[in-house]
């Protein structure tokens, strides 16, 4: 499938299951490496990006079987530490491999990692990183060799910016490392608690999970027997469809969720007029046939505003009431869904990293590209809501991160067809 086709406007109502955290489940299963034996992951979308780890993680020699969102993953015949091409540069994940596998083989043969083009993603900090704790690097073009003399070693790291995949490096590295390392200006992300709860499981000792100074006290040997452990919610597949409902003047409830990790999304929903409910384990959003007010916000490490959710914010914004402003200050290239919006009658500049809105009072249909995952999703929610039919070419970034979507799009109302290459 490479295309969709909606015919819009729809009112989008219904109650929707949230599907496995994609930004927890893939450190997890890479490194789920740290273990000889068998480890039990609960609760994992199928995605695109997991399906490439999966292959990954069997190519290496990990045994795994599946049933019901549950991955058995027996990582006792690791039998390689040189990646692939195809796998190394499909995933920005692939670069977790990298302490795992110097940890077994004391060297690696990798890629750079791939993933979705909204900026430059460099991994200087990854590589300082590991650097700081004994692996010696050559880097060639686009490939990685990695070394170590027997064993990392306990450091002090200060990350001179937040970021979420080399925090997830630096603590991975340092749990079997010589000694005590801390990570300075860690990241506070939910998906890093989520990696730190699952290495402690393991037996790592890590602490300062949510605060921006982490300490891993090296351990010697991790002891995981058959222990499993449960991905939670991801928050922006449910940030996502609150948007949906926000934006089409609908109602949908989010399942399986836990407010507190939305905090900074429910706090901007709620400034559109909208009804926000919240229980134990579910978040309702009612926009009472209301057109939403468009808000302002800027994107920033957790637990400000996550950057993840700036294009949705985008598809609101064009049809809200008044202007607003979107400031992007993590990557330098999330503005492809704007000349999109742009086609389909939006009335938007972008100013730098700044987009400034002029809410139209509606979105129409037209012929238009996706260009990564979290376009595309918004992309489909501005045709929900546009006059007429719009055609999206390469939604397929859609899978990599929303498990089940077009048939959870299906049950809250959109009118859609896909077409198939
Ligand atoms: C992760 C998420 C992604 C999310 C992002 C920010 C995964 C698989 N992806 O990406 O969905 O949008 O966090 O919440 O978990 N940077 C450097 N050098 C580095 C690494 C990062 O300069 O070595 C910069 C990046 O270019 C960016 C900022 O740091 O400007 C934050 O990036 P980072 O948090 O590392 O994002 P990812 O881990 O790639």
């Amino acid at each position: 499938m490479n295309k969709i086709c909606i015919k819009g406007p729809s009112k989008l109502i219904g109650d929707i299951k949230i599907s496995g955290s994609k930004n927890s489940v893939l450190p997890i299963l890479i490194l789920s490496l740290f273990l000889d034996g068998e480890v039990i992951i609960k609760n994992v979308p199928n995605i695109f990006d997991v399906n490439i780890v999966i292959k990954l993680l069997i190519y290496i020699g990990s045994k795994i079987e599946y049933s019901n969102s549950t991955y058995y993953i027996n990582n006792k015949f690791i039998n390689t530490s040189s990646i692939p091409y195809e796998f190394a540069s499909k995933i920005r994940a692939s670069i977790w491999i990298i302490a795992p596998l110097l940890y077994r083989f004391n060297c690696v043969n990798t890629f750079f990692p791939g993933g979705c083009s909204i900026g430059l993603r460099p991994i200087d900090l990854h590589i300082y990183a590991l650097k700081k704790l004994g692996v010696l690097f050559e880097l060639n073009n686009n490939i990685i060799s990695a070394k170590i003399n027997g064993s990392f070693f306990g450091s002090i790291i200060n990350l001179n910016k937040i970021s979420v995949g080399a925090t997830i490096t630096s603590i991975s590295a340092a749990i079997l490392a010589e000694g005590t390392t801390i990570i300075k200006n860690s990241s506070k992300e939910p998906e890093v608690i989520d990696v730190i709860n699952f290495l402690n499981m393991l037996g790592a000792n890590i602490i300062g999970a949510g605060t921006n100074e982490i300490k891993v006290i090296g351990k010697k040997k991790l002891n995981n027997i058959g222990k499993s452990y449960y991905i939670p919610f991801d928050r922006i597949e449910t940030g996502t469809f609150l948007i949906a409902a926000a934006i089409s003047r609908g109602n949908i409830t989010c399942e399986n969720v836990k407010f507190d990790r939305l905090k900074i999304v429910l706090n901007k929903l709620k400034n559109t007029g909208a009804s926000i409910n919240v229980g134990n384990d579910f978040i309702n959003l009612n926009m009472n046939s209301k057109r939403p007010k468009s808000v302002s916000l800027y994107t920033f490490p957790y637990p400000g505003f996550p950057t993840d959710m700036q294009p949705q914010f985008s598809i609101l914004n064009s049809i809200g009431t008044g202007s607003s402003y979107i400031i992007e200050n993590i990557f330098e290239n999330r503005f492809t869904h704007v000349n999109e919006l742009i086609s389909m009658g939006a009335n938007i500049i972008i100013k730098n990293n700044k987009i400034i809105f002029y809410g139209v009072n509606n979105l129409f249909g037209s012929i238009i590209e996706a260009k990564d995952l979290r376009s595309s999703i918004s992309l489909v929610l501005a045709g929900s809501i546009a006059i007429g039919e719009t055609i999206i070419n390469n939604i397929n970034y859609i899978n990599r991160g929303y498990e089940n979507i077009f048939s959870k799009l299906k049950s809250i109302g959109l009118n859609f067809k896909l077409f198939f290459d």
